[in-house]
């Protein structure tokens, strides 16, 4: 697709003209819409000349968890399922790396970027570059902080917030009414980080008994996880805590063997509360170690790649798409576990 006719894409969309939508470039099915296939009268394809591959330029934060290895591997398997031309670059934690990629993506020309941002701020100066280039953004995961909303098309993911405001029930339920929580909080200034604290702060504001003594990053990663726990457990108030709040699994993991090595039992001297719902997350409830794991859907590819085909077909694309996700405590994790997919 040409740079113009992206352009004119990109405007059909943001005008959601009738136009658009009579375009007939769908499929009922959501595939890729095939330019070289002209509908017959009786309904039937006949090929004319060669349909030219969407591409797509993807920057992924790195690999610092099983839920990111789970959403790379739905992207990538998405991409490679319905033909696309996927450049996919694995930032490594870190921003700069992200800006870099998505700056390449500019000079390739991609017909659409995708990225999953690794902090919320910092992302307006490349995203108005791209803008310019007439290049659509879809946003996957994590949100931007960004004064010009225009500067995305859609954004596709869970709601951070909710994970523990709403459907963060389980929390509730877990430490009964009393508890010393410790706190292990995800990358620094990223949007899952901010959004996970927030709901829980929420949530905790309405129960006096509940109460934050301890609250450190852990950076999303198992191994350091572990070693933050393990500090958490060698300080002062260390001996206090009753409750563990992980934003995500692996950290939760990381903790389980810190507490394990303090000569305590995790899941019962220490309840524990994590978001993501990875499968080592229900061998640990299964265990008895875990005691709920609120879920935070990685399989993200069917749904980029359906926002990905509508765009380039010029139809309109909700501008939050917010995925569908559940809450799974001990109870019931041995029958959950037969049916998880990441
Ligand atoms: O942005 C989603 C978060 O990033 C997941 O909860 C965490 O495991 C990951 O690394």
């Amino acid at each position: 697709m040409s740079r113009m006719h992206r352009r004119l894409a990109l405007g059909l969309l943001t005008a959601a003209s009738a136009l658009t939508l009579l375009s007939g470039c769908s499929k009922q099915d959501g595939s890729t819409p095939n330019s070289s296939e002209k509908p017959k009268a009786d309904g039937a394809k006949e090929p004319s000349a060669p349909k030219s591959q969407v591409r797509v330029g993807f920057s992924q934060i790195g690999a610092e968890s099983d839920w990111r290895k789970a959403n790379t591997e739905s992207i990538q398997a998405e991409a490679k399922k319905r033909g696309i031309d996927l450049q996919f670059v694995d930032a490594q934690q870190k921003q700069e790396n992200q800006i870099k990629a998505l700056r390449s993506f500019i000079v390739q020309d991609v017909d659409v970027i995708a990225f999953s941002p690794v902090v919320e701020t910092g992302w307006e100066p490349v995203l108005k570059e791209i803008k310019d280039a007439g290049i659509p953004v879809v946003l996957t995961d994590r949100a931007v902080d960004v004064s010009d909303p225009d500067l995305f098309v859609t954004f596709i993911g869970a709601d951070f917030v909710e994970e523990d405001a709403g459907r963060g029930s389980g929390w509730r339920r877990r430490p009964g009414g009393n508890a010393k929580i410790a706190e292990l909080q995800g990358t620094p200034g990223s949007a899952p980080a901010i959004d996970r604290k927030k709901g829980f702060e929420e949530i905790i504001a309405g129960y006096p008994g509940l109460q934050i003594i301890k609250s450190q990053t852990g950076e999303f990663t198992r191994a350091k996880g572990r070693e933050v726990m393990e500090s958490f457990l060698k300080s002062p108030e260390g001996k206090d805590i009753t409750a563990l709040f992980s934003h995500n699994d692996d950290m939760a993991l990381g903790a389980i063997q810190a507490i394990e090595e303090a000569g305590l039992k995790p899941g019962v001297d220490i309840k524990i509360v994590s978001i993501d719902g990875v499968h080592a997350a229900f061998e640990a409830m299964v265990a008895g170690k875990l005691n709920c794991t609120v879920e935070c859907n990685p399989l993200l590819g069917p749904q980029l790649f359906d926002a990905v085909e509508a765009i380039v077909a010029g139809k309109p694309v909700e501008k939050r798409i917010v995925t569908k996700e559940g809450v799974f405590t001990q109870e019931t994790a041995a029958e959950d576990i037969k049916t998880r997919q990441y």
